[in-house]
C-alpha cells in the first residue's frame, strides 16, 4: 500500500487530517508537505517535505520519492481573505489542484481528495436543506474557485477516469489548530475566547445561521469517503455534508452551559454579507446513501467535545491564538 500525502499539511484542516491518517494507517504511511512544517508535536512522526504546491515538478517529486498513492490537496485561501486578494486566491485555489489532477492523470498517484465548501452556493438556492444539485452561483472568489474546482474534478473523472473525491465542507470547528481567513471561523475563536476568559467580538449578526461540523466528524467523513469502493461513488463534483447548524446566539447559549461567564458582543462587518449568501443547512442524503455518512456531533455534543479538548490540551500542544 502506498502512502497518503497531505498538501497544505500545516493548515487548520491539514493538522487534523494528519492526526486522523496517522491513527488509521500509521505515521509512516503519512507524508506531509507545506511551505513550513506544523509545530504540532505529531507532525515530527511523519516525513515532511517543504514545497510549493503550485509547482508541478515539486508535487511530482514528492509523489515519486515517497511512494505516494493518495493525495489530499488542502491548499487554499479561504473566503474572507480571498476577497482581499482575489487573484492570489484564484491562483492558489486552482493551480495546486490542477497539478494534482495532472499527476493522477499521468498515473503517478491512484486517488485524490480535494475539499470543496458551502461557499459554492449563492443566495439563489433554498437556504434550508440546500439540495445536492442546487445551482452554483457563488458570491466570493473562494466560492468561484471551489465551484470551478468541482467541475475540474468531475472533468478529470469523466474524461480520464481519475479517481477524485470531494466534500462540500461546512464551517469546520476543531481545537488543535487555528483557522485563518474564513467566514465561519468566529465559532472557533469563540471557544478560544471562552477558555481565555475573554469576550468574543463577533463579526456576524446574532441570528446568522450557518452549517458547521466538528473536525472529528469532518476527518472521519473524509477518510470514510476515501475508503469507499469506487463503484459506490456517484458524485464526482463534491458531496454535500452536514453536521449541525447554529447561529452565534445559539452557540453562545450552548457554550454558557460549560463556561457560564462566556460573553459575546456583535460588530458585524463585510463577512456578514458573505455568510448571508451561504446556506443555513445542507441536504446530505447522497453522502448518507452512497457511503453511509452519519455525523456524531450535534451542537451540544460539539460544544462539549471542543471545550473538553481545549481543557485537556497541554500547553505544548496549544495553538497560537490569532483571532
Ligand atoms: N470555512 C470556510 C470559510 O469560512 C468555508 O468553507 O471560508
Amino acid at each position: 500500500m502506498g502512502k497518503h500525502l497531505i498538501l497544505g499539511s500545516s493548515g487548520h484542516l491539514g493538522v487534523e487530517l494528519m492526526l486522523g491518517l496517522q491513527e488509521r494507517y500509521g505515521a509512516n504511511a503519512v507524508v506531509l508537505s507545506d511551505l513550513r512544517p506544523s509545530p504540532h508535536p505529531a507532525a515530527a512522526k511523519s516525513s515532511f517535505v517543504a514545497a510549493d504546491a503550485t509547482d508541478f515538478d515539486a508535487q511530482r517529486a514528492i509523489a515519486e520519492n515517497h511512494d505516494v498513492e493518495v493525495i489530499y490537496n488542502l491548499v487554499a485561501i479561504l473566503s474572507a481573505q480571498g476577497e482581499a486578494n482575489p487573484m492570489a486566491a484564484w491562483g492558489l485555489n486552482m493551480n495546486p489542484l490542477l497539478n494534482t489532477l495532472e499527476l493522477a492523470r499521468k498515473g503517478a498517484v491512484k486517488r485524490v481528495f480535494w475539499p470543496s465548501s458551502i461557499a459554492v452556493f449563492g443566495s439563489d438556492v433554498p437556504k434550508d436543506g440546500t439540495p445536492q444539485d442546487a445551482s452554483l452561483v457563488p458570491t466570493t472568489v473562494y466560492g468561484v474557485s471551489k465551484a470551478a474546482g468541482e467541475l475540474w474534478c468531475n472533468y478529470y473523472y469523466e474524461k480520464y477516469g481519475v479517481d477524485v473525491r470531494s466534500i462540500r465542507y461546512p464551517g469546520l470547528i476543531g481545537f488543535r489548530s487555528m483557522p485563518g481567513g474564513g467566514t465561519t471561523d468566529y465559532a472557533v475563536s469563540a471557544f478560544h475566547c471562552a477558555m481565555a476568559g475573554e469576550t468574543l467580538t463577533c463579526y456576524l449578526e446574532p441570528n446568522e445561521r450557518l452549517p458547521m461540523m466538528s473536525m472529528e466528524d469532518a476527518v472521519r467523513g473524509t477518510l470514510d469517503l476515501m475508503e469507499t469502493p469506487e463503484e459506490r461513488i456517484r458524485i464526482r463534483t463534491a458531496y454535500n455534508l452536514s453536521g449541525c447548524d447554529f447561529t452565534p446566539e445559539e452557540l453562545t447559549l450552548a457554550m454558557k452551559g460549560c463556561v457560564p461567564g462566556f460573553e459575546i458582543v456583535y460588530a458585524p462587518d463585510e463577512r456578514q454579507d458573505i455568510a448571508a449568501s451561504w446556506p443555513n443547512s445542507l441536504d446530505d442524503s447522497w453522502a448518507r446513501n452512497d457511503w453511509d455518512w452519519t455525523p456524531r456531533h450535534d451542537l451540544r455534543g460539539l460544544v462539549e467535545h471542543i471545550i473538553d479538548g481545549l481543557a485537556k490540551q497541554s500547553n505544548v500542544d496549544k495553538p497560537t491564538l490569532n483571532v
